[in-house]
Formats: structure tokens, sequence, C-alpha cells
């Protein structure tokens, strides 16, 4: 600051040492927290205000985007939001009055509960169906089907869906086959390889990965829906913080490897849980028992970290979570450590009286990164202690 000797303290605590170019050689980007930016003339700059673009936000918008298969990345990228239902009504906002919605039953308790609550209220028609019943399905849909709605594996009970399959009967129509991709992230499964439009994510989840962010993103492929969702982010301004963005970044660079590992325990886990004789069954993508084995084998590179099962009768419920040390009963899922729920009063609850309520006793587990073989020990020993 040559001149400033003529500013007062005020000002030079202002104006002092505000260098954005690069100053240290970082390796990594910084996180970007300024609201607003300069322009050169009046309406002139690349970045405009803090809500409309973010150099932080737009990193993970784009790195997002291109994971999931978008050539033009730079331009149609992702859209991040504050939180996954952010992300889940920024697209419900394209079904207008008179259109109407069909979801496969089991989806996450709080896009069940959104639909059913608040999307019926604007006259829009939400259908509730499992999309295995392709019958049933196409009786849903008709010309006025805005979206159809899938979660594939589903939240809670491990459902897998044909998405080529899904996407073919409705493409038929002019609806949107959206998909929420939260439970499998790019390095699982990429659903516009399947004939996906829409896809969203609760980066609360996987793509964060420690759970310390709350946020969401969705993708599109079509550049004219890009521009819709796009004015939607922008004037319904829900959009996700530059700390947020910049976790969620950080969590992208080691997805992969933990992905891989979450998938990698989760799989023993479930094996270890298919042999024990206090278990009824358990749910999980990679088992070669699993209804849905051979779609997983055709849609997803990895199994993911997540399962449900149903423990016997003679298992005193209280008494196993009691038992747990290293599961934390809690809900979310897709951080580093080991979480264990009950849906249909944790994650679910809000969707009991619905349609798409899970089942009562369904136990869902988010395998975290700790040492499998004690995974597997403290459940051993949950389950012993817990038997009547
Ligand atoms: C599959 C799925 N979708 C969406 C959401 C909503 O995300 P958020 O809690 O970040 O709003 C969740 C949250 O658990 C989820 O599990």
């Amino acid at each position: 600051m040559g001149k400033s000797k003529k500013y007062g303290m005020n000002t030079k605590a202002l104006h002092a040492n505000k260098r954005f170019e690069p100053i240290s050689g970082d390796v990594m980007p910084p996180l970007h927290l300024s609201t607003t930016y300069i322009n050169d003339v009046p309406g002139e700059s690349e970045y405009f205000y803090g809500r409309i673009n973010n150099p932080t936000r737009e990193l993970f918008e784009r790195t997002l985007a291109y994971l999931e298969g978008i050539e033009n990345y730079e331009e149609q990228h992702a859209f991040a939001m504050a939180s996954g239902m952010s992300a889940v009504s920024l697209i419900a906002e394209l079904a207008k009055p008179g259109d109407n919605v069909v979801i496969t039953k089991d989806v996450y308790g709080g896009t069940t509960n959104y639909f059913s609550k608040i999307i019926r209220e604007r006259n829009v028609e939400v259908n509730f169906c499992d999309f295995e019943d392709i019958e049933k399905l196409d009786s849903l849909l008709n010309e006025k089907t805005k979206l159809a709605w899938i979660e594939s594996p589903s939240n809670p009970s491990m459902n897998l869906y044909d998405l080529q399959k899904v996407s073919e009967v409705v493409h038929n129509y002019p609806t949107l086959l959206v998909a929420d991709g939260t439970f499998s992230t790019p390095f699982i499964t990429r659903p516009f390889e399947h004939g996906v439009d829409i896809i969203m994510h609760s980066t609360t989840k996987y793509i964060g990965g420690h759970s310390d962010t709350l946020g969401g993103a969705v993708v599109c492929k079509d550049p004219e829906l890009h521009e819709t969702l796009m004015l939607y982010q922008r004037q319904g301004g829900a959009i996700m913080s530059p700390f947020d963005s910049y976790l969620v970044q950080r969590g992208l660079y080691s997805l992969g490897p933990r992905i891989k590992l979450h998938s990698e325990n989760a799989h023993q886990l479930a094996e270890y849980l298919e042999k024990s004789e206090h278990i009824k069954e358990v749910r999980y993508p990679g088992l070669k028992n699993f209804q849905n084995h051979e779609i997983a084998e055709k849609q997803m590179d990895y199994f993911g970290g997540m399962l449900s099962f149903y423990l016997n009768e003679n298992i005193d419920q209280e008494k196993f979570w009691q038992s747990l040390e290293l599961y934390k009963l809690a809900v979310s899922l897709g951080g580093v450590e080991t979480l264990i729920e009950l849906p249909y009063l944790m994650t679910h609850d809000n969707a009991q009286e619905t349609e798409a309520s899970a089942p009562i006793d369904l136990i869902r587990v988010s395998t975290g990164l700790e040492n499998i073989e004690d995974l597997i020990e403290d459940m051993d020993t949950a389950l012993n202690e817990a038997k009547k």
C-alpha cells in the first residue's frame, strides 16, 4: 500500500495485503468467502455476487459434474445446495400445478414427507409405487407426469432398480427420470450412463464423508434444463455456503478410496451377518443371494457401504443397542465412522403415516472405515449379549 499514509486505520485494516494471486504456491485452492466481486466496468465481471457464483462453490460444482460424466462441466456444472433436501426441492420446483410425480416407495423419509405433505399442497398429484413393478409404474405415468423419482439402492431397504429398464418405460412419456445418488456416488454408479436425466445427492453423506458438513447437489444432462435449474438455484437462493463447498470439494479428493474401503467393510460385515444365527435377513447388494444381485453387478462398480438387516426374535433389541460399542446409534450415513439406526423411529419417522413407511424392525448400518475385524467382533459380542 504505497499511499498508505493518507489512509486511516480502518481503511488500512480493510485494504492492506489483499492479494489474490497465489502468494505461497498453495497446492490446494483457497476458500473464497467474499460475497461480492469487483467489476471491470459496471456489469462486467466473471464473478458477480456470492449467491450467483463463488469460486469455491464453482470448483465443487464443476468437479462433481465431471465425475457424473458431463463433458462440458465448466458450463454445465452441478448446482451445490444448502442441504440434500434443498436439492430435492430445487428439482421438485419443476412440477407445476396439474402435473403429477411418481416416486419409488422406498426412499429417504424426508423425501417422502416433502412430496406427500408439501408438494401435494401445490396441486401436484404424488404417487408412490414399487418401481420393480414396471406395469404398475407404467399405469401411473401419463402426459402430465413431470418427474419419476428413484433411489437405487433405496433407503433403507437396499432395493435396487434396473435404471435402464425404468428409463425406457419413463421415457415413453414427457417425464424426467431423477435418481437420488446419495448411497452410491459416481464412484459406484453413474446414472446418466443408464438413462437418468437428473441426479441429486445429499453431500452431507459420502461426498462430505466426515459427518461435519450439510449440503446437497443436483446435476442434469440437458442444457436447457440446466438453464432452468440455474435460475431456480440462483433466485431460490438455497445455495451451499463457501465453507461447506470447500469441505465437499475436499471430500471428493478421497471419495474413491473411501468408497472402496466402505464397500469392502460392508461386504465382510454382510457376510458375517448372513451366517449369524441371530439374523433373520441381510440386505446388501453384494451378497450372491441378494434378490437384486444381478442388477448390482450390472450397474455398480462397488456394492457400497450401506446394508440393512432384521434381527431374529431371540434378540432383545434394547440390550443389543446398549451392547454395541463401535456402532454409534445415530441418523445420517456415509461418514468415516460406523453408524447404526432403526429407520422406522429415526431417519424415516416422519414417513410412518405415509404409503412409504419403513419396515418397523429393519436396522440400517452405514459401515465406516474402522478395521473390519473390530466391527465384526463388536457386532458378535452385542448379539451374544442381547440373546434372550
Ligand atoms: C438418500 C437421501 N436423500 C436425501 C437426504 C436428505 O439430505 P439432507 O439431510 O442433507 O438434507 C438424505 C438424508 O439422510 C438421504 O439419506
